[in-house]
């Protein structure tokens, strides 16, 4: 499992990091205490938009021992897991809308026969059901919080339900199964995902967006 001092862990988003330094922006967030890095991969087909993919995450993984939680928004996700894993991700996500339910599930077993862990997740507009096949099969649980494909939009609290609804069966089922949250999260809105039960906060613009990294994860925190 990811693990830390915190019950609750920090994931900078370094979608929100400059990449001309990437390194030095990962040791920054680590230093200033996040427990995890998000590696957002977005492929231009299952969003509306195009960001890095294994060769960046094969530098990154050169380049720090952290934690790299790899959230793949792209079609068919069965075709790439693999690969992923080999370039150094630690846990890799993949949509729940991405492909088949058959395809889904082969992609998951594909991450646990890596050596990795697995992730399912959601847009906002899918409703919860949709993820309950998995749970018992993955080790984190992601609630999209915005609409996936870009940075800096603002959080949808109606998502919230979803992380409540999630966190009942976590704990009565006694499932081994983070509960992630991701877009719009700021000090301002922390509080209320981890209040309806998420235990892993990704974070873009309100950590890299911030001068002072390590205050900017404190805050967050609460
Ligand atoms: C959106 C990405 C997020 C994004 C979050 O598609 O999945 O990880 O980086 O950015 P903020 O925290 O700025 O909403
Ligand atoms: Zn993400």
């Amino acid at each position: 499992m990811i693990t830390g001092p915190c019950p609750v862990k920090i994931a900078p988003s370094v979608l929100a990091a400059d990449f001309s330094r990437l390194g030095a922006e990962v040791e920054e967030v680590t230093e200033g205490g996040a427990e995890l890095i998000h590696f957002d991969v977005m492929d231009g087909c299952f969003v509306p938009n195009i960001s890095v993919g294994l060769p960046v995450l094969q530098s990154l993984r050169r380049a720090t021992g952290q934690f790299l939680d790899v959230h793949l928004m792209i079609e068919r996700p069965l075709r790439y897991v693999r690969r992923f894993c080999d370039a150094g991700a630690d846990l890799v996500t993949v949509h729940v809308e991405a492909d088949t339910p058959e395809n889904i599930r082969a992609a998951l077993d594909g991450i646990h026969a890596c050596g990795k862990q697995a992730g399912i997740t959601l847009r906002p507009g899918t409703p919860v059901e949709a993820l309950l096949p998995y749970l018992g099969a993955v080790d984190l649980a992601l609630v999209m919080t915005v609409e996936p494909g870009f940075g800096g939009q603002s959080f949808m609290p109606d998502m919230l339900d979803k992380v409540r609804t999630l966190r009942r069966i976590v704990d009565g089922e006694k499932l081994a199964c983070e509960i992630e949250v991701d877009g719009g999260v700021t000090a301002a809105t922390a509080p209320l995902c981890v209040e309806a039960g998420a235990t892993v906060l990704v974070a873009g613009s309100s950590v890299f967006g911030k001068r002072d990294r390590a205050a900017a994860i404190a805050a967050l925190r609460g």
